[in-house]
């Protein structure tokens, strides 16, 4: 599909694109220890909530795959050391914990009885979510394909693209099928301050699919919004709670509060495995905080505030479900209310 690719694994090495270096640098950096890869994950050398979810299922493949042991019940044991050092790199993505506990299903199954099928069988489940989320993601794109007027100017947030999944990518996998479709859009891109998701990543996809866009500074919606006219937002998550409401980028909700003053519709693009029955709402979704310097410097280069100064940066929002128009998942598109419709796609 892409001449690039978020992760792949080739025998016994997760290969991952370094996210950081982008738009500067393709680099390529191979891991073999989930150690590795859960550093990866927290430093964002792969970020975006499918993508995290894939690098984690992987990453627990090494595991096996570099056991110097016969002995299955060792590896188990290291599985389960590296199934807590993935789960603590990052915590608002609902997909890492989503992926380890299905690959907990499959390295906890006493049928795996040798450390070789136990490696078969979790390469199997790796390639299956990697495949599966890149499927998802395809239908996501069709269904909410009706919703795009045919000529159509788009805000989007951070960077959901095939970056941030194994491929296609979420929000940005509509706008690049809608595209590809031969609809006529014009996408905002807001840059995503503090690490620059959406004029670094997001401008690069887009150049690469022939999107025309523009890039504006995300304190600048609301102005569009007013003076240019805007059609629809569409955004990622990162973890949707039973009643709707959606943890996403910082930023995220701004930008919905905007679209709901000037009635621009706000969507959601999210597979159903970033929705979290088990969180009731948008308060027990835990925020991450990142280091203060992301936002003191600039990509952690150029100081840009006096020496010293104090600096929050939590790397997520929630966006009460209120001011969401839909959620649009792999199986079709859920409209308010939320708690009871959502309950009814799982059922
Ligand atoms: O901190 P990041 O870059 O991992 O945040 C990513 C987002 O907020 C995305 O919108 C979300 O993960 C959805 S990606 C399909």
């Amino acid at each position: 599909m892409n001449p690039f690719h978020s992760i792949q694994w080739i025998d016994g090495v997760v290969r991952m694109l370094d996210q950081r270096k982008l738009p500067a640098e393709t680099v390529y950096n191979d891991y073999t220890t989930p150690d590795q890869v859960a550093e990866a994950i927290r430093s964002m050398v792969i970020r975006g909530a499918p993508a995290i979810g894939a690098a984690a299922a992987y990453g627990l493949v090494l595991v096996p795959w570099h056991a110097r042991t016969d002995d299955v019940e060792a590896v188990r044991a290291e599985l389960g050391r590296a199934d807590e050092v993935l789960r603590a790199s990052r915590p608002t993505a609902v997909n890492l914990f989503w992926a380890l506990d299905r690959m907990k299903q499959r390295w906890t199954d006493p049928s795996l009885d040798t450390v070789t099928r136990l490696r078969d069988a979790l390469l199997a489940e790796a390639h299956a979510i990697a495949r599966e989320d890149v499927e998802i993601n395809m239908a996501i794109a069709r269904h909410a394909f009706p919703l795009i007027p045919d000529k159509a100017t788009v805000i989007h947030h951070c960077n959901t693209g095939s970056l941030a999944t194994v491929d296609y990518g979420t929000a940005l996998g509509i706008i690049r099928y809608a595209h590809e479709q031969g609809k006529e859009l014009f996408v905002l891109v807001d840059e995503t301050r503090p690490r620059l998701q959406g004029a670094r990543l997001t401008a690069w996809e887009l150049i690469q699919y022939g999107v025309p866009f523009q890039i504006i500074v995300d304190s600048a919606s609301g102005h569009f919004m007013r003076t240019m006219g805007v059609d629809l937002c569409v955004v990622g998550a990162d973890r949707v709670a039973a009643n709707g409401d959606t943890a996403n980028k910082i930023g995220t909700y701004n930008l919905a509060l905007a679209a709901h003053a000037h009635g621009v519709p706000f969507y959601v693009a999210a597979p159903t495995t970033t929705i979290d029955m088990a969180t009731p709402n948008g308060e027990a979704i835990p925020i991450e905080e990142r280091p203060a310097q992301e936002v003191t410097h600039v990509l952690g280069e150029c100081i840009i505030a006096p020496a010293g100064a104090a600096a929050a940066n939590p790397a997520f929002d929630v966006t009460p479900a209120r001011y969401i128009t839909a959620i649009i998942t792999e199986k079709g598109v859920v409209y308010p209310p939320f708690e009871e419709n959502l309950a009814r796609l799982f059922r």
